[in-house]
């Protein structure tokens, strides 16, 4: 077999066989296979997708790129959520210590930044100490203590996701159905959660511009997850507009650390978004019979103060320095900022979560190079958000760079993500749709 031939079968539109999948991504992982090759070929699926088998097969072959963590003596249930990706996307980092807090072990498998999309991985990386590469070992007896813990798929763990993750992330091949179907139930299947919950994006910051894209993912994951034994809930949600204020590596733990200290403050999406998907966890785990009594158990957990304890000492067990954290907590910023102020007297239609996401990058917050780190300083506050009213010269945005040069191109692109409008503008739906494979 060549690659080359695997490239050219996929251009042409055929389907591969389970044995040309496994030796592209075989080869890639072992290092045989160069990064050009299956950036072409990964540009090929985006083009002409794959079919269910296809799909499958290269799940497969991804989860056994590496090991499975083995969760036997660790008492369940194991219920954890994960998200296409979106722009100021923080609920994992809400929602694992949530879970932990109701009795739901976390065994949580997360990413990098990736496109335009904030990762997990990058904002725990911006509080000092935190490791975000855990050994099997390490893995389990974090879970086994505090309820739930955080990696990165490792050179032992899911390896042909870490390679294609920061290869799609900067050759523009992320929006592909398969192709984050396989990144996501890979890890997924690999971490030991017996079931799952998806919060699938739609919108102009996800990855799925539309809803009915989005119901093709999310029905691309369900059937895929179901048939590797998974019980799956999937929300449908809306991706038009950031979640929250914070968009950034350490502005987004900053709001977490604030929603979990006092969720009534919480901005209201990400509120809501929050408490549906970890209602939903409350479902899977069996702790409630259904949403409704999810909800008020998810509300009455987050009041009682310890989901904020188990997140503090989740950060203790990953090496993280709690005390530094909490001191570097609204002082932890770039030097390099400037503001955004309103040009019009006028509602807030919504601020464009695909332009914010795009000058995050800009700023340091993702990579435009696989080699590239990213700043943990860089991002930007929301002021104000979608029907808000405003008057000329009110301050919307603040805005940190990793550098001038950064700030100064990110400023206009954040400038164009405001839209106006002259009346109040009609209130979003959240969460559109849910799909139920339990
Ligand atoms: N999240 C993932 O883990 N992978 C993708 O491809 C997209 C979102």
């Amino acid at each position: 077999m060549r690659a080359v031939d695997i490239i050219m079968d996929k251009r042409l539109g055929k389907e591969l066989s389970r044995e040309a999948i496994s030796f592209l991504i075989n080869g890639y992982v072992v290092g045989n296979i160069p990064d050009y090759q299956v950036a072409a070929w990964a540009m090929a699926v985006c083009l002409n997708g794959m079919t269910p088998a296809e799909t499958a097969a290269l799940t497969e072959t991804m989860l056994a790129s590496g090991t499975r963590i083995n969760l036997n003596g660790i008492e369940g249930p194991f219920v954890d959520k994960h998200s296409t990706g979106g722009v100021g996307d923080k609920t994992s980092l809400i929602l694992a210590p949530l879970a932990a807090a109701i009795g739901v072990r976390d065994p949580m498998m997360a990413g990098r930044a990736l496109g335009h999309t904030g990762g997990t991985l990058d904002k725990l990386d911006a509080i000092p100490g935190y490791r975000t590469q855990l050994t099997v070992a390490e893995f389990r007896t974090t879970l086994a203590s505090t309820g739930f813990a955080i990696t990165g798929q490792t050179k032992d763990i899911v390896p042909a996701d870490r390679l294609l993750y920061a290869l799609r992330d900067v050759t523009a091949t992320v929006e592909s159905v398969p192709l984050i179907t396989a990144s996501i139930l890979s890890k997924k299947a690999a971490e030991g959660a017996d079931a799952l919950v998806l919060d699938v994006k739609y919108g102009s910051g996800a990855f799925m511009k539309d809803p009915l894209e989005g119901e093709t993912l999310a029905r691309s994951l369900v059937d895929t997850g179901a048939a590797m034994g998974k019980r799956i809930i999937v929300l449908l949600t809306d991706m038009n507009e950031p979640l929250g204020n914070m968009v950034g590596n350490f502005l987004e733990v900053e709001e977490c650390l604030d929603c979990l200290e006092d969720f009534s403050k919480t901005p209201p999406d990400l509120a809501e978004v929050t408490l549906e998907l970890a209602a939903r966890m409350a479902v899977l785990g069996g702790k409630v019979a259904n949403a409704d009594d999810g909800r008020v158990l998810c509300a009455e957990t987050l009041a009682s103060g310890k989901p904020l304890s188990l997140f503090l000492k989740n950060v203790a067990d990953q090496g993280g320095n709690v005390k530094q954290l909490c001191a570097m907590r609204g002082a932890y910023r770039s030097p390099f900022v400037a503001s955004v102020r309103a040009a019009q007297d006028a509602y807030i239609a919504r601020i464009d979560a695909w332009k914010t996401g795009h000058a995050a990058v800009i700023l340091g917050v993702g990579r435009n190079r696989a080699s590239d780190t990213v700043s943990p300083l860089a991002g930007v506050q929301l002021h104000k958000k979608g029907r808000d009213m405003v008057h000329k010269g009110d301050l919307l945005m603040t805005v940190w760079g990793k550098d001038e040069a950064a700030l100064a191109t990110a400023i206009p692109q954040l400038e164009a993500a405001i839209e106006y409008a002259p009346t109040p503008p009609a209130k979003r739906t959240l969460v559109l749709k849910e799909l139920v494979h339990a």
